[in-house]
């Protein structure tokens, strides 16, 4: 037994697909345990800023409120990816201040809905005394410790779609389309995008590409007849051999580097040495938006219900995960201990070889 009665979710960190699913599940599997549940607006800004928001910054949520929701895009509650209590303003740590907070408002536990940098806050709040279960998500699929993260299949899903759309335009006018997708230091959705819309080349942050190499393959494969055009698909964090990231920002005060750029340049060398017309396009933040795919929000709202569940078990400090068949709980300190990055001799790379789809490698 477990003597939880009210509970709050939040969600943190850059919007996925499949958010509003969790927060439907969580608050169903909450009421109906009768506890009461607060959703915290924009990450953990409705605790400690609750000034800036007419409700205080924490939504009453009841069936009624989330009874429509779970197909919807972005989340109810907003997020943020600023608001690291223990690195804001000017270093200040106000973890202990949101603690208390958490405290005052009879919270007996938090759901902590993100990624990596959210459920790295959630761990350290857990370490200082606050009742925490994790659910992963991210677009990025990079977390550790799940088969996969929701918000990564409506994602790989757009970009297909987009690429497909693609194929028409570079084929009509024989050109090499460059194709920028987001990920972070992670290629997996270059990765899966890439080889579900028949890329030719597929530069990811894992293998360090060769600009001459990818030329060369293009030029080949383009050299047929039969296919004059060509499609390239690069994560944000490529990085040529011996090089590092494109940067549009870099990190400032208790915010990340923001990614971004690598498209184009990759654009420009492919034009110098294949000789052919080149455009790049950067889906960017189109591959946030949009509904869940079912994939993403079945995996929602599993996730919100597991992690109720993992509450009235009198589980602590874990994240929710699924590594099929189960559902798992893993610790939140071995979730947030490194990134899954894409390997290199991985099934995935393996298909993308023998569809002879270049790496630049
Ligand atoms: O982590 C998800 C992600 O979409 C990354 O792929 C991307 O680099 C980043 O968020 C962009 O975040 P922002 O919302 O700050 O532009």
């Amino acid at each position: 037994m477990t003597d939880i009665k009210r509970i709050a979710i939040s969600t943190g960190g850059g919007d996925a697909p499949g958010l509003n699913a969790v927060i439907h599940a969580a608050v169903y599997a909450a009421r109906n345990r009768g506890w009461e549940i607060f959703g915290i607006r924009d990450g953990l800004e409705g605790l400690l800023e609750p000034q800036n928001y007419p409700d205080g910054g924490l939504m009453k949520l009841t069936r009624r409120v989330v009874r429509d929701i779970a197909h919807l895009g972005g989340t109810i509650l907003g997020t943020t990816n600023r608001g690291n209590p223990f690195t804001r303003q000017n270093g200040s740590d106000r973890a202990a201040e949101l603690i208390q907070r958490f405290r005052e408002h009879h919270l007996d536990a938090l759901i902590s809905v993100g990624g990596d940098g959210t459920l790295a806050i959630a761990r350290e709040l857990n370490e200082k005394g606050l009742r925490v279960i994790g659910v992963p998500k991210t677009i990025d699929n990079d977390l550790d410790s799940t088969a996969v993260t929701f918000g990564f299949d409506s994602a790989v899903s757009f970009a297909t779609e987009c690429i497909d759309r693609l194929h028409f335009t570079a084929e009509s006018h024989r050109r090499v389309m460059i194709v920028e997708v987001m990920g972070r230091a992670a290629g997996w959705i270059a990765l899966y995008s890439g080889i579900a819309g028949r890329a030719d080349a597929i530069l990811i942050p894992e293998i360090p590409y060769e600009i001459t190499k990818v030329a060369a393959h293009v030029k080949r494969k383009t050299a047929n007849r039969s296919r004059q055009y060509s499609i390239v698909i690069v994560a944000e964090g490529a990085k040529p051999v011996g090089g590092g990231v494109t940067l549009r920002e870099a990190a400032t005060a208790g915010h990340v580097e923001r990614l971004g750029g690598v498209g184009e340049i990759v654009a420009a060398q492919l034009r110098e040495r294949t000789g052919k017309e080149t455009r790049a396009v950067v889906l960017g933040h189109l591959l946030r938006g949009g509904q869940p795919t079912s994939i993403d929000r079945s995996l929602g709202l599993t996730f919100g219900a597991t992690a109720v569940r993992a509450l009235a078990e009198g589980q602590d400090g874990v994240m929710v995960a699924i590594n099929p068949p189960k559902i798992d709980y893993v610790p939140l300190k071995v979730a947030t201990a490194k990134l899954k990055l894409v390997a290199g001799d991985g099934y995935g790379v393996m298909t993308a070889r023998t569809l002879d789809i270049s790496f630049g490698d």
